[in-house]
């Protein structure tokens, strides 16, 4: 695996590889690498010939009140790690190498990109995610680039830069990864104590009742929630937000009539965490594919 450190660099590698026919595959991180990382390094090895892995802790979408200068950095663990998934080239280019002096450019996705943790957050936050992912497909041009599901809304924001700019890159959403008592994996987990890691657990445990009302029949957005809501409480989180949306356009919902996202974000200990399940509504039977196939 080479690690390099500048554009020049790297535009040489995918140069050199795509003259030989190869496919590009990108997984771009902040690092800190677990479990649903490699997952997604490992999709790109099986999907790609060429994996580029980008590991850039990237200071646009942090607020002045988070956790930037605390953010975990190993380095020398990830290239390790993404060594042993079979990752071909590992970008980790210094700040001033994405955003030299006089940086000016910056992508904002209305409405995707200002409720739930654009909400929270603030708006730079995925303005910043979507700069730097445009930035990241410029410099990599990859064919396919890898996402984790646990970050739903920035994937969809990734999905709408690409539709509405025309970029040629194809997302990948890899499945969340959950530890065996269900808590999806953070690079942020880090930051929670004993306690704190336990009562984590309610996220997903809320979640799971919200859908088993929906599995029981219970379409309503106010059943859903007060039942994620009546396990939040009881694991003492008041969740920064807990919201049934439409998983497509984001937009609220009163009752699940089509894919919804039932997501969360919560400050559990010294982590800000945030968990997702998707609510699907069953298709109904083509009648059109059912007659051409009688
Ligand atoms: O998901 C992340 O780690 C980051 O938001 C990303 C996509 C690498 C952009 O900085």
């Amino acid at each position: 695996m080479r690690i390099l450190r500048t554009i020049p660099e790297v535009r040489a590698a995918i140069r050199e590889a795509r003259g030989g026919g190869a496919m590009i595959g990108l997984v771009p991180t902040m690092g800190a690498f677990h479990d649903g990382h490699l997952s997604l390094m490992r999709a790109a090895r099986a999907g790609s010939d060429l994996v580029v892995v980008s590991l850039f802790v990237n200071p646009t979408q942090f607020g002045a009140n988070e956790d930037l200068t605390a953010y975990p950095r190993d380095e020398a663990r990830d290239a390790a790690l993404a060594e042993a998934a079979g990752v071909d080239i590992l970008f980790a280019p210094a700040p001033s190498e994405i955003y030299p002096e006089g940086f000016a450019t910056n992508i904002h996705v209305a409405g995707l990109s200002d409720v739930l943790d654009g909400a929270s957050r603030g708006a730079h936050h995925f303005d910043g995610v979507a700069t730097v992912v445009t930035k990241l497909f410029g410099i990599v041009r990859p064919d396919t680039a890898y996402f984790g599901q646990k970050d739903a809304q920035q994937v969809l924001v990734v999905r709408r830069v690409v539709r509405d700019l025309d970029l040629d890159v194809r997302i990948v959403v890899c499945p969340i990864v959950r530890e065996a008592d269900g808590l999806a994996m953070s690079s942020r987990n880090v930051y929670l104590d004993p306690a704190a890691r336990v009562q984590a657990t309610a996220l997903n445990r809320a979640l799971d009742a919200g859908a088993a009302v929906f599995e029981a029949g219970d379409a309503a957005a106010g059943s859903i929630l007060s039942a994620a809501r009546d396990v939040l409480g009881g694991a003492g989180i008041d969740p920064e937000y807990l919201e049934l949306r439409d998983a497509e356009t984001l937009r609220p919902l009163a009752r699940v009539d089509r894919d919804a996202l039932l997501a969360v974000a919560a400050h559990v200990g010294a982590a800000r965490l945030i968990d997702n399940h998707v609510l699907r509504v069953a298709e109904a039977p083509n009648d059109t594919e059912t007659e051409a196939g009688a």
